[in-house]
């Protein structure tokens, strides 16, 4: 199981983040205590904002631990069960596995330090080879693939991690290792493309209404730390930046122009930020995807800068040839519309995520004059209305992941055979958001994004995988995501 991280609020992680193992004079009082998601973390953000923001930023050059901090990612099953006490997250998952006979030395939770930019995961951590002997070591003892589960980010981490294992130099598992290792990969609420909150979140530390999970350390970050200090906070995390959108303007549209447009919408969200003229006499130009993280990255530090571009990659391979020479090249791996599946014909691919719930997808902001402010951008949150909210344009998706980032590469992206060489077989199950007024949590037909994780449906498929009685699934597809995604424009070579 590799679990995510919210990519709401961002903040907050379905692993608890981040048990301190610094032993220097500043961090002892927090030896061993969980400083993410926990309420610890609400204590030293109380007490000593400094010295809490100070433990959970990178450091910005080398985007590893500063000096004298270490912060790691609490292990085990107790890391992922409850993000507070109470607040489940898996624990209904591993109770259900366990119910087939599934325990403790057949089941495992693969916990990371989500802060760090994936190549950074290995190199601080080692944290794919750990991953790859796991697998290795459980496929062997048992004589049987192993059936991988991932959450939210934890679905890039996985495509990810297909790549590097083969790769020479690498993994070094050759191009055999998947198929002979992973029987299947069930993928829930996964944001291969990106989840659209991740903008806002990094340019102006903007991160409002998006309590989902994060409620609590969302919370936290609002109430104690500046907007500057949230920006800071966040682009010091290179993990998160992972999850800015992917496909650049052939998926997300132009400015006047988007695949996931409604018919009825007057303002298209291939405008993807809406400038309104603020103090000035003239609003800055709109800017589509594309251009959006091109803003993002000239009006940031180079340290900031630097990171993104030598850890990701946010655009689209035309050609074949273009994929395969990208196997090389790991700032691509994170990007399946930069690099394919491997070539693994018996692997079966499950996703699984939850519709109808309004998710973020657009945004107006304006410049800001504000000499105090080292951020010159923020929403515009005076705009309501046209589909507006206080600056925020929803659409279709789970709450945090669009639909277009969701569905795509299920229903068509791996149809192309550049992305899906082997032809992979890919099952789309969606479950619409059904909540339940008086349950917090939404009760057993919500489809959103964390509390998917306790939906009866959701945890009824996933046993029938892990019985392996996955081919009894059949495609479940409610939304528009089919036409949606022949708008893409991304086409076969
Ligand atoms: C945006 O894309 C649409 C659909 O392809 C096209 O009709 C329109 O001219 C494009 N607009 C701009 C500003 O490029
Ligand atoms: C930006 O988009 C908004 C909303 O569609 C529109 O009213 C405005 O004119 C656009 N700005 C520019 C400079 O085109
Ligand atoms: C913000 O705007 C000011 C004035 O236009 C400019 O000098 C400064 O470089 C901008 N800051 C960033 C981070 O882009
Ligand atoms: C516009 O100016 C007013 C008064 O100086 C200030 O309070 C406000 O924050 C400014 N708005 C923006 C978007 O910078
Ligand atoms: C689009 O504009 C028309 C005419 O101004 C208006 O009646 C309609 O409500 C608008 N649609 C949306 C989704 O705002
Ligand atoms: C996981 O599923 C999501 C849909 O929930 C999809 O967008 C994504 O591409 C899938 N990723 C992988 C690696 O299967």
């Amino acid at each position: 199981m590799i679990p995510g991280v919210i990519s709401t609020g961002l903040l907050s992680a379905l692993t608890q983040l981040a048990e301190s193992w610094g032993t220097g004079e500043k961090s002892r009082p927090y030896f061993r205590k969980r400083l993410w998601g926990s309420w610890s973390m609400l204590r030293a953000m109380v007490t000593d904002r400094a010295t809490w923001k100070a433990h959970v930023m990178l450091d910005k050059e080398t985007g590893l631990d500063p000096p004298g901090i270490k912060l790691r990612a609490a292990q085990g099953f107790d890391a992922t069960d409850f993000f507070v006490t109470g607040y489940w997250l898996w624990s209904k998952i591993i109770e259900n596995l366990a119910s087939i006979g599934y325990d403790p030395t057949s089941a495992h939770t693969a916990s990371y330090d989500w802060r760090l930019a994936y190549q950074n995961l290995e190199l601080r951590d080692r944290y794919f080879s750990r991953l790859k002997n796991y697998i290795e070591t459980a496929a062997k003892l048992s004589d049987k693939k192993v059936v991988l589960v991932a959450h939210s980010m934890g679905s890039q981490l996985a495509h990810y991690f297909f790549k590097w294992v083969e790769a020479e130099g690498y993994g070094d598992g050759g191009s055999r290792w998947v198929e002979d290792n992973i029987e299947a990969f069930i993928n829930i609420s996964g944001c291969m493309l990106g989840a659209v909150k991740g903008v806002p979140a990094v340019l102006s530390g903007e991160m409002k209404d998006t309590a989902q999970l994060n409620r609590f350390a969302v919370y936290g970050l609002e109430k104690f730390f500046s907007r500057e200090d949230r920006a800071e906070i966040m682009r010091a995390m290179p993990g998160i930046s992972s999850m800015l959108p992917k496909g650049g303007n052939a998926v997300w549209g132009n400015l006047t122009w988007a695949p996931d447009d409604s018919p009825s919408q007057n303002t298209s969200n291939g405008a993807f930020i809406k400038f309104t003229k603020g103090n000035y006499t003239e609003a800055h130009a709109n800017l589509s995807m594309s251009e959006s993280l091109d803003y993002l990255l000239e009006n940031s530090d180079s340290w900031f800068h630097n990171m993104i571009r030598q850890s990701y990659s946010h655009g689209v391979a035309l050609s074949g040839a273009e994929v395969e020479a990208n196997q090389k090249i790991p700032q691509k791996w994170v990007n399946p519309l930069e690099s394919r599946l491997p070539f693994a014909p018996s692997l079966k691919i499950y996703c699984f995520y939850g519709i109808g719930k309004p998710t973020e997808r657009s945004y107006y902001f304006h410049e800001n004059n504000d000499p105090l402010s080292r951020l010159n951008v923020s929403i515009d949150t005076t705009v309501s209305g046209e589909g507006s909210d206080r600056g925020v344009v929803t659409a279709e998706g789970d709450g945090t992941v669009s639909l277009l980032s969701a569905g795509y590469m299920c229903v068509k992206g791996w149809r192309l055979k550049r992305f899906n060489p082997a032809g992979v077989k890919i099952k789309t199950y969606e479950m619409p958001h059904q909540p339940e007024m008086f349950d917090i949590r939404g009760g057993p037909n919500t489809g959103d994004h964390v509390d998917i994780l306790g939906r009866q449906k959701l945890n009824e498929l996933i046993l029938r995988v892990a019985a392996g009685d996955g081919d009894s699934i059949s495609d479940n597809i409610e939304s528009d995501i089919v036409a949606i995604s022949e708008r893409v424009k991304i086409y076969d070579d």
